[in-house]
């Protein structure tokens, strides 16, 4: 069957409110029943009837109550997606009976069972494979929620708000009662039942009232919630400072759970996180697990009101709440990661986080928006909403919200929050509703002007650019800085006739330097408006250098052909911007490797020797500034600056840099590692990380040139670790570049190690994956210990394999991609959403020098797949 398309532009109200539901759980693995009991009103006059149309998703109807009296099944209709009672009007009482196998639910999608217990994900569409309803974010209703399940196997049963009723049952069952204090809509709620270890905390919020919270997890993984439980802590005290927003509960739960689509879910009062978001100890979790999830508790705690007390009037508008908390989650971790550092320190640490959202803005995004998905951030079609939380909504989204905050500064951007909290309180809402908010003090702002023009960020898709070319006239000692916009129409645009894209509203942050290196201008953010656009600035009294789009101000790729070299590489040393700073280096180790890798025969030019050299002589930044002062580009972040991607020499140039790098500078590069070398205890804080990273990053360019010192280093180091950081990345390297022996016998010590841990254990399969042949990636997914159906086992194995392997995945047979294909349509059965994720991998097919074969592949998916998921992101690959 072809899939159906949903238009932005078609939606209309719900006939009903639901003004109270109250949902009875008899909770079975394999067979649960649920009785839903809705008080709904007719929102029209009472001698109109309608009919009201339920949505279900492969589960059983039962029995069904018109005012609590049976209905004859032919008084309702049921379809596949549907149950319709016609005729309804006034007020009245539904009550449908229904059952659902939570066992052999491998969708992971409405209520599923994993390791032994009882989970929900309702977001976007799971609720009506819960239970019969108007399964969409505009019906807002109050749920109360009965439970009633075995007292051994679930001794704890949650649900949203607050517990009201616990007690015993015969038969060993026992039976609690919640009742969410909120109106919400049905893709916040969620129920747990399971035996877990709860780690409890008691906090006082601003206004004074004390509230409970508590991380649940498997038995066994208490020790592991202790950052997560501080974490939230963190993310509450900040969310009143900064936001002045306060807890609304009496009580916030976070549950962990090994089989889960995503990184975690903001359900009210009871968010559930996928275990590797949550759990961390220093034995098994990185600096990076430190630092996600510190982030993805952010996130989720800041949806309480960016999402749940203000939620989306339809899942067009996903990036009302997923953008804007997405910006708010950025900062919360700049806050952090600065917190309590000198001035200076705390700038470059913010610009760290900046630079690494940047790097996901420009390496993930920027290559979405020029491919078959490309979406504006409130797209207008979709066909299945499960495909739409992309990049795009998020990331770019986050960009959309902080360019409004650089246009109104932090106050003025906080007044907006706060109007849009006023007039948007427990509603569902558009983008357009939060733009018209911010738009309110913009005006006061600047009276005659307004964010109109700015709404063309939500309407419009693709990355424009904005040309710059610039006059210096060293007579009068001006400059004029001449700006010119372009964005031609991607995916979907390119099909749309008689219309044309508007320019953008643009913050462009820039100052201006002199050749000696020194700030002659400083920061100012020029609006630019129009598709054509002049500034001037006088008193420029001798050539000027220009620095722009400082802290990446805009979504957006800057084309100035009159910038040289030399002046890169002034900005790359001297910029007193440190994002700027960083960016030119970036640049300048983008062009080289993509040079190299169309003139593989050529050298390194010395320019980016020597910037490299001076970062490695420049002690004065702290260790995380210097460590993305001295990583050179991702493989993958070079794809979306190539006309055409030949993965394999994109490689080799990359690898070669690094060698380069390593001998020229070989002493620095000892010298470094021996001023990072691991310490005797571990803290997970940012500038400890940051010189764990360095320690790598020198091993990394010694090892790269067979070092013999650096190679036995590394083995001492992980051998030695006290920490999984030392540990994973020493093996990592010693994977890459150590001795084949040495490899295989540590590779095999580390699974035997952690065999039982399937956090740790992924990390060894993704390892595993990234330096795999053809014959041993099929090895590894017959291994007993992987399996499709836990998603981040899959993406452990076929992510890695498929983006972080350019050799076996782009090899010239193509058997790297019919890996893929295999994959995709072994999952499709088993998780429509985690194959579709998995599809899109092979979005960018045309770029590559591959695509006749990579387009193979995808047609053998497109004729092996069943999944709607599945099928719109191959039907949109091969049909744009
Ligand atoms: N609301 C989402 C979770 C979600 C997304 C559920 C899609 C169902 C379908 C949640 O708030 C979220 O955005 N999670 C992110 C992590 C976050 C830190 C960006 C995720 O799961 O990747
Ligand atoms: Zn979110």
């Amino acid at each position: 069957m072809a899939n159906s398309t949903i238009y932005r532009k078609d939606y209309l109200p719900f006939d009903f409110d639901i003004l109270r539901v109250h949902l009875c759980f008899d909770i079975h693995p394999e067979k649960t029943y649920v009785t839903n009991t809705m008080n709904i009103r007719s929102k029209h006059s009472s001698d109109t009837a309608h009919g009201l149309k339920l949505n279900i998703q492969d589960i059983t109807i039962d029995k069904v109550f018109l005012n609590q009296k049976e209905l004859h099944p032919h008084e309702y209709q049921l379809s596949e997606q549907f149950l319709e009672i016609p005729n309804c009007q006034g007020d009245f009482e539904l009550t449908v009976q229904s059952h659902c196998h939570p066992r052999t639910n491998s969708t992971l999608m409405g209520l599923y069972e994993s390791n032994q217990s009882l989970f929900t994900q309702c977001e976007a569409e799971g609720f009506r494979r819960i239970t019969a309803y108007p399964d969409r974010p505009d019906v807002l209703s109050s749920f109360t929620v009965t439970i009633r399940g075995d007292k051994q196997r679930y001794p704890y049963m949650l649900s949203n708000g607050n517990l009201i009723v616990s007690r015993d049952l015969a038969d060993g069952r026992h039976e609690c009662v919640w009742e969410d204090p909120f109106k919400k809509p049905c893709y916040l709620f969620a129920l747990v039942a399971g035996d877990f270890d709860v780690r409890e905390e008691k906090y006082r919020i601003k206004s004074g009232k004390e509230v409970l919270l508590q991380v649940y997890s498997d038995k066994g993984n208490y020790d592991k919630t202790a950052w997560a439980m501080q974490s939230l802590i963190h993310a509450i005290e900040w969310d009143e400072t900064r936001f002045n927003l306060e807890l609304d509960l009496d009580r916030f739960m976070v549950v962990a759970v090994n089989d889960f689509n995503m990184g975690a879910m903001e359900n009210k009062g009871l968010n559930i996180f996928n275990a590797a978001y949550a759990l961390a100890d220093p034995e098994t979790a990185t600096d990076a697990s430190y630092a996600d999830i510190e982030a993805v508790i952010g996130h989720e705690y800041f949806h309480n009101w960016t999402g749940n007390r203000v939620t989306c009037r339809d899942w067009f508008q996903l990036s009302l709440k997923e953008g804007l908390t997405v910006f708010r989650d950025q900062e919360f971790s700049a806050d952090m990661m600065s917190k309590g550092l000198d001035e200076e320190t705390a700038k470059s640490a913010r610009a760290v986080k900046r630079i690494d959202d940047v790097s996901v803005l420009r390496t993930a995004q920027f290559a979405e928006d020029k491919g078959p998905m490309a979406h504006p951030i409130r797209p207008d079609s979709y066909e299945e909403i499960g495909n739409f939380y992309t990049v795009t909504v998020y990331e770019k989204g986050a960009e959309i919200i902080r360019m409004q905050h650089t246009l109104l500064g932090e106050a003025g951007f906080q007044k907006g929050m706060n109007i849009y909290f006023q007039r948007h309180d427990e509603q569902a809402v558009t983008c357009d509703d939060f733009v018209d908010a911010m738009d309110t003090v913009y005006r006061e702002q600047h009276p005659g002007k307004s964010l109109e023009r700015f709404k063309n960020w939500y309407s419009q898709a693709g990355t424009p650019t904005v040309h710059v070319r610039t006059e210096y006239d060293d007579k009068a000692q001006t400059l004029t800085l001449h700006l010119k916009q372009t964005c031609p129409p991607v995916g979907l645009e390119t099909k749309r006739e008689n219309w044309v894209k508007q320019p953008f509203h643009i913050p462009l942050s820039m100052g201006i330097l002199n050749e000696q290196g020194q700030e002659i201008l400083p920061t100012q953010v020029l609006q630019l408006t129009e598709a054509e656009q002049t500034f001037t600035f006088d008193q420029i009294a001798s050539r000027p250098i220009l620095s722009l789009l400082r802290d990446f101000s805009a979504p957006i790729i800057i084309n100035y052909p009159q910038q040289t070299q030399a002046e890169k590489v002034l900005l790359a040393l001297h910029d007193t911007n440190a994002f700027a700073r960083y960016e030119a280096k970036h640049q300048l180790a983008a062009q080289e490797i993509i040079r190299l890798s169309q003139a593989p025969d050529s050298e390194v030019s010395p320019d980016l020797i020597h910037i490299w050299e001076s970062n490695l002589l420049n002690p004065s930044f702290d260790a995380n500034y210097r460590f993305v002062l001295l990583s050179l580009p991702s493989e993958t972040g070079l794809y979306t600056m190539v006309k055409q991607i030949d993965p394999i020499a994109i490689h080799q140039a990359h690898q070669k840099t690094i060698r380069t790098l390593g001998e020229r500078l070989k002493t620095h590069w000892q010298t470094l590692l021996a001023n990072h070398l691991p310490t005797a205890s571990y803290q997970p804080d940012f500038i400890s990380a940051g010189r764990r990273a360095l320690c790598s990053k020198a091993l990394q360019h010694l090892m790269a040139i067979k070092d013999p010192h650096a190679i036995e280093q590394a083995i001492y180091i992980h051998e030695h670790a006290n920490n999984m950081t030392d540990a994973f990345n020493t093996l990592a390297l010693i994977s890459e570049y150590g001795p084949q022996e040495v490899k295989e016998r540590l590779l095999a010590a580390f699974y035997q190690k952690w065999k039982d841990n399937p956090l740790v254990l992924n990390k060894w399969f993704s390892l595993v994956a990234r330096h795999a042949d053809q014959t041993r990636i099929r090895e590894l997914i017959n291994d007993p210990l992987f399996t499709m159906r836990n998603p981040n086992r899959v993406r452990a194995v076929m992510g890695s394999f498929c983006t972080a392997n350019p050799i076996a995945f782009h090899q010239s047979g193509g058997q790297g991609y019919q890996f893929w294909a295999d994959c995709v349509v072994a999952l499709d059965s088993i998780n429509p959403e985690v194959a579709a994720r998995m599809a899109r991998i092979m979005d960018q097919w045309k770029h590559y020098v591959q695509a006749d074969r990579m387009k193979q592949s995808l047609q053998y998916v497109q004729q092996h797949t069943h999944s709607s998921n599945v099928q719109e992101i191959v039907n949109k690959a091969l049909n744009i």
